[in-house]
């Protein structure tokens, strides 16, 4: 694979994709939806093994939103049955890359099936430590941010904490994210200009990509471009420019905050 372009010491930590497009794909070739699901699957495959190799260190994938629970039942089906087809295929591959794996979302709601096979392979690689791969799994940012709304109303009532005690700190290590650096980079596929309620707090100074390309044709040569183009941006973090060419430590250190 060539690398023509990528700057290896400036790579996103964390890069999170919105994988969009399989159905469109699927029309387009008069396939059924779930063809391009499969499809979509090798794209993942592909995007972990890319990333483990140029080195990001954190990679979340929106796989399934709280509101694909609304489409069809086949479509549901399909999708959890690629998603365990995925899990126990790859955790050998895993384990073998030192990758992994972290589940996001309220996953009460997956099939038992499913559950039980994800967090068998979030325990066999709970120690893996050169990449992590975080699935986005019956998640939605609101659906996140309002379970972290009820614990913290839980714990003032137990009176375990004060209301003083509540930074933005606190609120972030309370989410299903707590412990993973927000994302620098979000991509979505198929050109929708728009979160669809992914990660909300979360991506507060990532750095936007959208590409008109369908999620299962996403490959190297799509990945690559976004992780150029991510390369030619100017993060500010809310500062100007004279701040960064000062203390361009400084500021990412900051990572957007105000004081
Ligand atoms: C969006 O396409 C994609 C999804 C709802 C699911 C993503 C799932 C996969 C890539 C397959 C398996 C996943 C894993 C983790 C192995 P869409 O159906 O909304 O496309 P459309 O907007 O063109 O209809």
């Amino acid at each position: 694979m060539e690398l023509d372009g990528l700057d290896k010491n400036r790579l996103p930590q964390h890069v999170a994709i919105i994988m969009d497009g399989n159905g469109r794909w699927s029309t387009q070739r008069r396939k059924h939806r779930i063809e391009g699901h499969r499809r979509g699957k090798t794209s993942v495959r592909v995007i972990v093994e890319m990333s483990r190799k140029i080195g990001i260190r954190y990679l979340s994938l929106y796989a399934f939103s709280t509101e694909n629970w609304f489409r069809p039942d086949d479509e549901v089906e399909a999708l959890m049955g690629l998603l365990e087809h995925y899990l126990v295929a790859e955790q050998a591959k895993m384990m073998r890359y030192g990758i992994r794996l972290l589940c996001v979302g309220d996953r009460s709601r997956l099939p038992v099936a499913v559950r039980r096979t994800l967090e068998g392979v979030i325990e066999t690689t709970a120690n893996n430590q050169r990449m992590t791969v975080v699935l986005a799994l019956s998640y939605s940012g609101r659906d996140d941010i309002t379970r972290m709304a009820r614990k913290l109303a839980q714990q003032v009532k137990a009176g375990q904490c004060q209301p003083e005690a509540i930074d933005e700190q606190w609120i972030s290590a309370q989410l299903d994210t707590g412990g993973i650096p927000d994302p620098d980079l979000l991509i979505r596929t198929s050109g929708e200009m728009r979160i669809s309620n992914f990660f909300l707090w979360q991506i507060a100074y990532s750095e936007l990509y959208v590409t008109p390309t369908l999620w299962p044709d996403f490959r190297e040569k799509e990945y690559l471009q976004a992780l150029v183009d991510f390369q030619q941006r100017r993060r500010r973090f809310g500062r100007t420019d004279e701040q960064i060419e000062q203390s361009p430590l400084a500021v990412v250190e900051a990572g957007g905050r105000k004081s």
